[in-house]
């Protein structure tokens, strides 16, 4: 009894003195568009600025379509006893969660810390969670009197502001300085045995001492079928590393805490993270065909597709039916040519290795539709961010040759930052110096029988604060067809500059329909990519403006609440997508991330993962790839390498799929496909496992009978009316019905 009331008083002590060591910010901002300096001064007066909420963005709270300028202030005390009670007692750190996209602050009128993109211009996209670590004895603190806290940020499309969660003025803790590195490659052994060397690095001076515990729990019950306690010691520069080998794993995810309590301060730091488990079977060695089943390109225009194949090479392929103007190398299974007769072309394809030949039949449609499937590919952009170069490119198209290209993948598409300062005298654009030969580039990916894309903003600048294409837009898509260029995604970052504020309608559609016009003088099949974020309702008038796929969403991010909220909400905009005509909620997040030239393993757990790979699929969703490719692992490529999950979302039939059940703890999307079986998703989206039950009497899915699990291509034996099956927090039971 006395050690239970020990432990409670003990819990409520510690809480209460961590609340007390921490100012919240999360409440009582004040917000005014516009820019002045003079709002950074603590003696302006600011009593007629609207309440803002420091949770959402300023989209959400009355201030629609709104780009630019606009700042936040805040009132607070800081009082001196949370720096008495911390441990060190030299610096406090100021948590802002999310901002979008840069900004400056000022304590008291003094400006103690900035963010921008590139060269630190706020006008930069650079969107995304902001910490400030300021001295307690830098004067711009009036320590136990009131102080303004004002931030002026600047949006440079889609949402605003300040958003996120845990907003906070806390002590710098003697752990801040402490962190764990896990993005080492976990590797898979026999029997399902897994091991993996993880870091514990210091940025400081101090000599850590102490102790790192590592468990291993199975999440369906709790139990810990692991742990070990080891010394760790380190400092800056000499992290500790620790190296585990855990032993016959079932197939699923188990969790993995770190924790290291320091020996002299008692305090302590831990990491989980869940083990990655592959579900997709090994690739055979028999000639497998892969892909969609129909391709479509325009007359007149240069022909390239790629027979996308498995099996021992060497492979050799052939293909009978080739309208006039196509050759096949039978080497490659490379398809180049022109064909000028407009038409639907039946083809089949045969591919030949010494364990035998698979045949497939495969339309080829000539005519006025192209991307009649949805992109396959990857995009710098969530790997590299504005760091891109020549040489990640290439890397990126050798690895999409090698590991991915013979299941269907094929785009290769440039983001911001290939673009030089200045335009040549006559106003053509030409890339930057990562860039040396963008034709030599371009040229190199389609000999691997791969597509090439780009990136550009209707505006003056992109969102990265490069050049756009505004006022140059035929200049621009004739240097794209120069180079060879297969894909653009045209963004709209500084067009809300040269447009009325808030843009109508019109003004929406119109610099992709000036981008358009453009586009058809070119005589190459260009995708056309909106990346405009869903304004104005865009899936309603994406197709009559040309677009390929049109962004629905502000930009992803590697966390289950990011990718969870953006794949779930694409309902409305559903019934729209069609052949040729895709809702695009986003680029891929799994693999190694980093928006820069820092790389991590993406935050999203195994099981988060295959629910985004299954989800995009079931929405018809353009997958571009957004990690380095370079360093890929084996379950990140066992994600990207399920034929027959791939398959649903190139299904040629086009649609989406809809939201057929929503319960607080799990969601069921179906999607109508072209054989007339049903591929159905079944999403844990609560944090425990469940048992779920689909009634297959039920509407849609009345006299399915046949069901095929897909991630692991096997049909599973369920009889009744009722499939029960165990899903995974986060996770997903993707299955194919058929009659
Ligand atoms: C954003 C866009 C990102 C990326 C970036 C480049 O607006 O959503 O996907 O293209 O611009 O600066």
């Amino acid at each position: 009894m006395k050690k239970i009331f020990t432990l409670i008083t003990l819990t409520a002590f510690l809480f209460l003195k961590v609340t007390a060591q921490e100012i919240s910010l999360d409440k009582g901002w004040k917000f005014k568009t516009g820019d002045s300096i003079q709002w950074a001064s603590p003696t302006y007066n600011d009593q007629n600025w609207k309440p803002i909420s420091a949770s959402h963005s300023w989209e959400s709270q009355g201030y629609p379509n709104y780009d630019g300028f606009g700042w936040y202030r805040l009132h607070l005390v800081i009082p001196s006893s949370i720096k008495e009670k911390s441990y060190l007692k030299d610096s406090v750190r100021i948590d802002l969660g999310i901002i979008d996209d840069n900004d400056e602050v000022y304590l008291n009128g003094k400006l103690i810390g900035k963010y921008g993109g590139r060269g630190g211009d706020i006008k930069t996209s650079h969107y995304g969670p902001r910490s400030y670590v300021i001295a307690t004895n830098n004067p711009a603190i009036l320590w136990d009197k009131d102080n303004v806290l004002a931030i002026r940020i600047f949006d440079t499309g889609g949402d605003g502001g300040i958003y996120g969660d845990d907003h906070k003025i806390i002590m710098a803790d003697l752990m801040d300085n402490v962190s764990f590195n896990t993005d080492g490659e976990f590797s898979f052994g026999d029997k399902n045995s897994l091991s993996k060397a993880i870091k514990l690095i210091s940025t400081s001076k101090y000599l850590y001492k102490g102790k790192l515990s590592f468990t291993v729990t199975d999440p369906e019950n709790g139990n810990i079928v692991y742990d070990k306690i080891n010394d760790a010691d380190f400092t800056a520069g000499k992290p500790f590393t620790y190296t585990f080998n855990i032993a016959r794993l079932d197939k699923k995810s188990y969790q993995i805490n770190y924790t290291f309590t320091e020996d002299k301060s008692g305090k302590s730091k831990n990491k989980a993270e869940l083990t990655p488990y592959m579900l997709t079977p090994y690739v055979t060695a028999k000639p497998r065909i892969n892909g969609p089943d129909v391709f479509g390109a325009h007359p007149g225009n240069p022909f390239l597709y790629l027979i996308p194949a498995t099996g021992r090479k060497p492979l050799i392929y052939e293909a009978s039916g080739l309208p006039d103007g196509l050759k096949l190398d039978a080497n490659t299974g490379i398809i180049t040519g022109v064909v000028t007769q407009k038409g639907d072309y039946p083809v089949v394809f045969t591919v030949h290795n010494s364990l035998g030949s698979e045949t497939k039949k495969f339309i080829i449609k000539i005519g006025d539709l192209i991307g009649l499937t949805p992109a396959l590919g990857w995009n710098s952009w969530n790997a590299w961010g504005l760091s891109v170069n020549d040489k990640k490119v290439r890397i990126s198209a050798k690895t999409m040759a090698d590991k991915l290209s013979a299941h269907g993948w094929s785009y290769i598409n440039i983001d911001d930052g290939w673009e030089a300062p200045q335009r040549t005298a006559s106003g053509e654009i030409t890339p930057n110096e990562k860039f040396p030969d963008m034709k030599g580039l371009t040229d190199y990916v389609h000999s691997l029988g791969l597509r090439m894309g780009i990136y550009s903003s209707p505006g003056p600048k992109t969102c990265g604060g490069y050049l756009g294409s505004w006022q140059h837009e035929d200049q621009d898509a004739k240097t794209y067809g120069d180079w060879g260029i297969d894909y653009l995604k045209y963004d709209w970052c500084s067009y809300s500059e040269v447009t009325h504020n808030p843009p109508a309608l019109e003004d929406l559609k119109k610099p992709y329909q000036v981008m358009r016009a453009s586009l058809n003088k070119i005589p190459r099949d260009i995708m056309f990519s909106f990346c405009q974020y869903g304004m104005g309702d865009v899936w309603k008038w994406g197709a009559e403006v040309g677009g390929n796929s049109w962004r629905s969403t502000g930009d992803i991010e590697d966390t289950w609440k990011s990718m969870s909220t953006i794949g779930f909400n694409q309902i409305t905009d559903g019934p729209y997508a069609q052949p040729g005509h895709f809702n695009d909620p986003d680029m891929l997040v799994v693999g190694k991330v980093g928006w820069g030239d820092n790389q991590r393993n993406s935050r999203l757990t195994p099981d988060e993962q295959y629910t985004h790979i299954s989800l995009w699929s079931l929405l018809s969703a353009p997958m571009l790839i957004g990690c380095d490719m370079g360093k890929f692992d084996p379950f990140t490529i066992s994600l990207l390498i399920n034929d027959e999950v791939i398959a649903i979302d190139q299904d040629a039939l086009g649609k989406e799929a809809h939201q057929a059940i929503k319960t607080d703890n799990y969601q069921v999307w179906i999607k109508d496909l072209e054989n007339g079986s049903k591929a159905v998703g079944i999403f844990n989206t609560s944090d425990k496992y469940q048992t779920i039950t689909l009634n297959r009497n039920e509407n849609e899915l009345n006299g399915y009978s046949k069901i095929r699990d897909v991630w692991q291509q096997k049909y599973l034996i369920s009889m009744g009316a009722h499939f029960v099956t165990k899903v995974a927090p986060h996770g997903v039971v993707l299955v194919k019905m058929s009659k």
